[in-house]
């Protein structure tokens, strides 16, 4: 194991009503004008922006509303939502629904008190020294942004999706009630869990030794997940499948899975690409590359992908080819995202072939030249994974 620094501190509320506590977390969290942030009108109609705006006003908090957060969040309603702040006064934000709401919200309370574009931080070109804080209730398990320390945002003048990555991004609080989640359609509620699951698969395929209590931890969500997911979507109101899913989003995302061992992260990079260039929902870009991603990280790779294929989906361990185990493995990650009806191929995912180059070029590298770590990307071996995806 590596050695390690975690800063988590996140105060969550999670249950049955408690949007609610929303006045009184934002008054204990130093609020006194809180800027709420929201997405296309789902926290609308099913009640939400209502039930935390009477929150804020018994607690005494003041506060105005910025909506229309589209997914893949864009640049355009940050700098939007920088203004009010500055304008307004506002020393509090709250984001209210899913990641992309979020982030968002993450996004202008980095902007609001610096001095310069938020995005020359975003790009890692500016360092991000303060933040106002912020607070969220979440209606979409996913992203894990509740407790992260990342906000990604599309660029959409440049065509760039960018994640930045520090402590000013964790939120002061968040409430989770998964009542808030039965509204959520089954392509979202998939999308969701795919993305759960990569978060722990960037961190899960490593090459640091040594790391039995995180690999174990990883190994238990994951399964909870698998075993909850499809509960969620066919009984969509069942508490506790959704309460389940909703604390693993919470966990896959929060540090505590990656701590000691080095993460890869390069099928996320891979995914913002197929975002910036074609909007397509974060999980099911996922849902397509990882498994190829594996595939090619197969040689050299052969004992930790059968140990992922073993103790997560109960493949039996050919000892001579083990190289078979992990394909297994491989092939029943695949069929799981497809029963939940997620994309596996390009051409559901509505990506084209001859972008490949360009996506290639633009991929992220965030490990100085190269892409993710345990199997170092260059820009053909992305390329590489890329044409694999459309091959079936
Ligand atoms: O916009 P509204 O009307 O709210 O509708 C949303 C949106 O259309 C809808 N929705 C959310 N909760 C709902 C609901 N509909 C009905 N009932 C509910 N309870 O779902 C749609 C998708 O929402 P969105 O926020 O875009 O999804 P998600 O939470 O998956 O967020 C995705 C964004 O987060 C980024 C992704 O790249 C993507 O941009 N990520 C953020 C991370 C982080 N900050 O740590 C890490 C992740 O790896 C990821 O990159
Ligand atoms: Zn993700």
């Amino acid at each position: 194991m590596r050695n390690f620094e975690i800063y988590n501190p996140t105060y969550f509320v999670f249950g049955r009503d408690t949007q609610g506590r929303t006045g009184e977390l934002v008054k204990r969290f130093g609020g006194s004008k809180v800027l709420i942030h929201y997405g296309g009108g789902s926290v609308v109609r099913s009640g939400l922006l209502r039930q935390v705006e009477e929150s804020l006003d018994a607690a005494g908090i003041a506060h105005v509303s910025l909506g229309g957060v589209q997914p893949n969040p864009r640049s355009g309603l940050v700098y939007e939502g920088i203004d009010i702040c500055k304008r307004e006064g506002i020393d509090f934000l709250l984001g209210i629904g899913g990641g992309s709401a979020i982030d968002s919200a993450k996004a202008i309370a980095a902007g609001a008190v610096f001095d310069g574009d938020f995005w020359d931080i975003w790009m890692g070109e500016a360092p991000y020294a303060n933040a106002l804080p912020l607070g969220c209730v979440l209606t979409l398990p996913a992203t894990g942004t509740e407790g992260s320390n990342s906000s990604v945002i599309t660029n959409e003048k440049l065509h760039l999706k960018r994640g930045s990555s520090s402590d000013f991004n964790r939120p002061r609080f968040a409430i989770l009630n998964p009542e808030l989640t039965y509204t959520l359609p089954a392509w979202h509620t998939a999308c969701g869990v795919a993305d759960i699951m990569a978060h722990i698969i960037e961190r899960y395929f490593t090459n640091t030794p040594d790391v039995d209590v995180s690999d174990r931890l990883c190994e238990s969500v994951l399964q909870t997940v698998i075993k909850y997911a499809p509960v969620c979507l066919h009984e969509p109101d069942n508490y506790e499948a959704r309460a389940a899913v909703m604390w693993a989003g919470t966990l896959a995302h929060n540090g505590q899975l990656g701590v000691g061992r080095q993460e890869d992260w390069s099928s996320h990079q891979m995914g913002h690409e197929l975002s910036a260039l074609y909007d397509s929902t974060h999980g099911a870009t996922l849902s397509v590359l990882i498994p190829h991603w594996l595939r090619y990280c197969l040689p050299g790779h052969e004992m930790r992908e059968a140990q992922f294929a073993v103790r997560v989906f109960d493949c039996e361990m050919d000892f001579e080819h083990p190289e078979r185990t992990a394909l297994e493995g491989i092939e029943r990650l695949s069929a799981f995202w497809k029963s939940l009806g997620l994309p596996l191929t390009f051409a559901e995912l509505g990506a084209k072939e001859e972008d490949i180059p360009l996506m290639a070029k633009k991929c992220k590298r965030n490990y100085g030249t190269h892409t993710g770590a345990f199997r170092p990307l260059l820009e053909e071996d992305v390329a590489a994974i890329y044409h694999m995806c459309c091959e079936k």
